[in-house]
């Protein structure tokens, strides 16, 4: 005999539907219902639904939040000798961030426990650009991921399909129903997520702008105060930066190149903007981790954080000495006049790296590791007719086409560059 239910998710639904709250007992009934498939797919859709245009009150998302959280394992880190921190990035174009600045942060003695996913559409995932590594596995236990964070000091790995399975589940759903982009629903996908993985503090890097999954400011900044609200009533330390994303991040876009852009930045060289954000984004987590007068640049240039990575990179398999993937076709686009590279969109930058076969469709597809884009000026610099400008990469050359359709009219040179604005906006700490 199935056992009776306390709630009837037809009256929640048409209680969010009418713009009232939802009772913790309820939020946390219908999460789990959801999970054991008793709420089915097309009533979490309507619910969804629901809260996307009526929103939630902030005890609600955290309750969601915290059920999304119960759904599955929880990850402890307390019996590790050292503080742990943790950076997620809402995702943008050429964002390798957290390449350099894992290590980097070990470097100074903290655990870095970064639990990544792969790429899906225009920005790439961490797993993915990673693997273009020879040997490098994504799959650790926890056993070997305590070890790790013990000898090395950081880890990147996969998220075992333990840790909240109700996101997961409702996740996919979202994406399948145009529910993704509401903020109460984002901010606990997110941190149910970074809950469940057990760090004690986090750094969050919400990115606004053309090339980020949230385009205006304010919204990001909705989301960012929202996420740290979350943090905060979990009991972890959390801050979030807000960041411009309307030009691609450093000079390559796609995976084994941004393997490469990192590796320059850890061996204290490497783009500006790339520093920049990996130096910004180390203090605030040291900071949060108890670790403050230090100079974090100086680990870069001193070797200290290039030690850390080769740690890491052996340590799950992978040859930090060995050569990355390189592409079989390349193509390059030339300036077609003088002037100063006055603009550079991100988004059409992330699709056509993504078209070149660096991202996938779907799930299940391949990505090429070689293939991607490699910006040989940026938003500011000035050029002479015949200049190269870009240089894209892949695996068959019936490729480009479509990837130069998508880069129509995402570049131009004038006489002035085009002000951007700062790559750091704002800080939200709650
Ligand atoms: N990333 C997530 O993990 N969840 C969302 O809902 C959106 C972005």
């Amino acid at each position: 005999m199935s056992a009776i239910e306390p709630f009837d998710v037809v009256d929640l639904i048409r209680t969010k539907r009418d713009g009232g709250a939802l009772s913790s007992p309820e939020i946390r009934w219908m999460i789990d219902a959801y999970t054991r498939g008793v709420v089915a797919d097309e009533q979490m859709s309507a619910m969804a639904m629901a809260i996307l245009i009526r929103g939630m009150q902030r005890r609600e998302t955290v309750d969601m939040t915290n059920a999304m959280v119960n759904s599955g394992e929880r990850l402890d880190f307390s019996a590790l000798s050292k503080p742990t921190t943790d950076k997620h990035s809402t995702g943008g174009v050429g964002d390798k961030i957290t390449l350099p600045l894992a290590p980097l942060v070990a470097s100074f003695g903290v655990a870095v426990p970064q639990l990544s996913g792969r790429g899906l559409g225009h920005t790439g995932g961490t797993l993915d650009k990673l693997e273009s590594i020879p040997g490098w596995r994504a799959a650790l236990s926890n056993d070997e991921m305590m070890a790790q964070l013990e000898a090395a000091g950081a880890v990147i790995c996969a998220a075992g399909s333990g840790l909240a399975p109700a996101d997961r589940k409702l996740y996919a759903l979202r994406d399948a129903t145009g529910t993704v982009e509401a903020i109460p629903l984002i901010a606990s996908s997110i941190m149910s997520k970074k809950i469940a993985e057990g760090t004690a503090s986090l750094v969050l890097d919400v990115k606004f702008g053309g090339g980020a999954f949230m385009r205006e400011f304010d919204r990001a900044k909705e989301l960012a105060t929202t996420l740290v609200q979350i943090g905060l009533d979990a009991g972890v330390k959390t801050r979030a930066v807000l960041t411009n994303m309307n030009v691609p991040l450093g000079l390559a876009i796609g995976n084994a190149n941004e393997v490469r852009e990192s590796v320059e930045v850890l061996a204290g060289a490497g783009p500006a903007d790339v520093v920049e954000l990996t130096v910004v984004l180390a203090q605030h987590m040291l900071e949060l981790a108890g670790i403050t007068d230090v100079d974090v640049a100086e680990n870069l240039r001193n070797g200290k954080a290039m030690d850390s990575w080769r740690q890491m990179i052996s340590a799950q398999g992978g040859d930090p000495d060995a050569a990355l993937p390189v592409p079989t076709e390349t193509h390059t686009v030339f300036a077609d006049r003088d002037g100063v590279l006055a603009r550079q969109e991100a988004l059409p930058f992330g699709i056509a790296a993504w078209r070149l076969g660096a991202g996938r469709a779907r799930k299940e597809d391949p990505v090429i590791h070689a293939a991607g884009i490699d910006l040989l000026a940026k938003p500011g610099d000035v050029v002479r007719k015949g200049d190269p400008l870009f240089t894209l990469s892949a695996n068959d050359s019936a490729r480009f086409d479509r990837a130069l359709d998508a880069l129509d009219g995402a570049w131009e040179i004038a006489d002035e560059a085009h002000n951007y604005g700062p790559l750091v906006a704002e800080v939200i700490t709650g």
